[in-house]
């Protein structure tokens, strides 16, 4: 080891643990909603390509700097290029935002979990007497101190976790991970068999879907999304990766992870797609539905499974919460390991708990106003002042707002700068050296070569020139 710190105990312990960051509320909140909303198969398309084009290469990107410079973002940058430490700035702050509404999503499949738990244990009805799942959610969103209540008992699981150490979130992640694809294969298998669904498989696999959604395909829109919703799901674009890579030992292959791990996620995007889809057209709810898909529509199925759906829903939105959670933790890692390395710099010594604990206060501060905003309808009531009606290119509330800002701005921009600073600044050789360190071979290596120079920063550069279309209305 060149340097004292840790280092995952083998590549399967590192692919679980960077599997377990990247598969979260992305994948199975953000993914099929915002495939819902722009027309499904086109979507998809653009965010497959994406995956291959820039999220494989800025996967080997992170990786390669986080594994040569061993440091974390901020130090890990100004490593690769003064100019460029501000990118791991941008990432902490990133950090920071989205765990603002990360843990508001997480609090929402907590009171899911409790309700199905309720409803199996008791035999009430675990949702306040609502028989739809739409009728659910409207009310539950719009329980301002309710929300603001799961978003605590979010937080507290996750300083438990912290404070533990991630070793419990590691073996979880072991069983939490398949578990995870396990439940989404059984609801697809059951899926299959109700009266409706077929126009769900339409409508993610044929040219139809914008037809079915009654909408009118944006390509800058859906490029944007897809952009965006990529980086985040992958958690890339802030440096993430960079800390896992700086972890990662020599041995392993870098060639090889930055395809396993997009490989994993992406597969359990589309699982969680094809799980949500037919259910949405058998239990008569609509694509379009916006951020509350998953948890209106599968509400609907578990319902549609009697009794056993009770249990079967409890499970499903723990392994939710969990997935959720070991994301969640990565991101309040950068926060915390960032401020922690800054104080080191300036020689003061920091508790690592009381760091952690004063940065999820943080979060939880910042969260509250998504909760007040319930989801939009407190704008549209006059009550919360509407600060992404001004600033939000198109937000529709205000947690698509903090998400604007982050995977639609910060992200891409930074996964630009780190393409443009491996492939240009340092030069590809800097970064093929480290991936074919100790001899080892690179298949790829030309496919990354033009990748990073020119493919995957032109492809960035038009998802913020898109964005910013946005503006003008495009
Ligand atoms: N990828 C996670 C998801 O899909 C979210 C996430 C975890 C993340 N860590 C990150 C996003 C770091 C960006 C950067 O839910």
């Amino acid at each position: 080891m060149e340097n004292n710190r840790g280092q995952w105990n083998s590549n399967l312990m590192f692919v679980f643990a960077a599997i377990g960051s990247a598969i979260g509320m992305g994948n199975l909140w953000g993914f099929p909603y915002k495939m819902g909303a722009n027309g499904g198969l086109p979507f998809l398309l653009i965010y497959l390509v994406l995956v291959v084009l820039c999220g494989v290469i800025c996967m080997g990107v992170e990786m390669a700097i986080g594994r040569k410079t061993g440091q974390s973002p901020v130090v890990a940058m100004s490593m690769v290029a003064k100019k460029f430490t501000i990118v791991g700035w941008f990432g902490v702050l990133s950090a920071f935002i989205i765990m603002g509404f990360y843990s508001v999503l997480i609090g929402y499949a907590v009171r899911y979990c409790v309700g199905f738990m309720f409803q199996l244990l008791v035999g009430i009805n675990g949702f306040g007497g609502a028989t739809t799942g739409a009728d659910f959610f409207v009310t539950f969103t719009q329980d301002v101190p309710a929300v603001i209540f799961f978003t605590f008992v979010t937080l507290l699981l996750c300083l438990f976790y912290v404070s533990k150490g991630t070793e419990g979130l590691e073996k979880f992640n072991k069983i939490g991970i398949p578990g995870l694809f396990l439940i989404l294969v059984g609801i697809i298998i059951y899926d299959l068999f109700l009266p409706g669904a077929k126009e769900g498989y339409v409508f993610m696999f044929s040219t139809k879907g914008m037809e079915i959604a009654g909408e009118t395909f944006n390509f800058f829109k859906a490029l944007r999304t897809a952009g965006g919703q990529m980086l985040f799901s992958l958690s890339l674009g802030m440096g993430a990766m960079i800390t896992y890579g700086s972890y990662l030992g020599k041995k392993e292959s870098i060639a090889k992870n930055a395809w396993i791990i997009p490989l994993f996620d992406t597969l359990a995007a589309i699982f969680a797609g094809m799980a949500i889809f037919p259910a949405v057209f058998a239990t008569g709810n609509s694509v379009n539905a916006g951020p509350g898909l998953l948890f209106i529509t599968m509400h609907d199925v578990f319902t549609t499974m009697g009794t056993t759906g009770n249990l079967i829903g409890m499970f499903f939105y723990l392994l939710v919460i969990f997935a959720g959670v070991s994301s969640a933790i990565s991101l309040m890692e950068v926060v915390t390991s960032s401020i922690i390395d800054m104080r080191a710099v300036k020689e003061k010594k920091s508790n690592r708990t009381t760091v952690t604990t004063l940065v999820a206060v943080a979060i939880f501060i910042i969260s509250i106003p998504i909760a007040v905003d319930q989801l939009g309808l407190a704008g549209d009531q006059g009550i919360f002042w509407n600060l992404y009606s001004y600033l939000g290119a198109g937000s529709q509330d205000l947690l698509d707002f903090y998400d604007m800002l982050t995977e639609g701005l910060m992200m891409p921009l930074g996964a630009l700068l780190m393409c443009v600073a491996v492939g240009w600044v340092k030069g590809f050789d800097w970064m093929s050296e480290e991936v074919t360190v100790d001899n080892k071979t690179w298949k790829c290596k030309n496919f990354f070569r033009v990748c990073v120079k020119y493919v995957a920063p032109i492809l960035m550069a038009f998802v913020l020139v898109s964005l910013f279309l946005s503006y003008l209305g495009l």
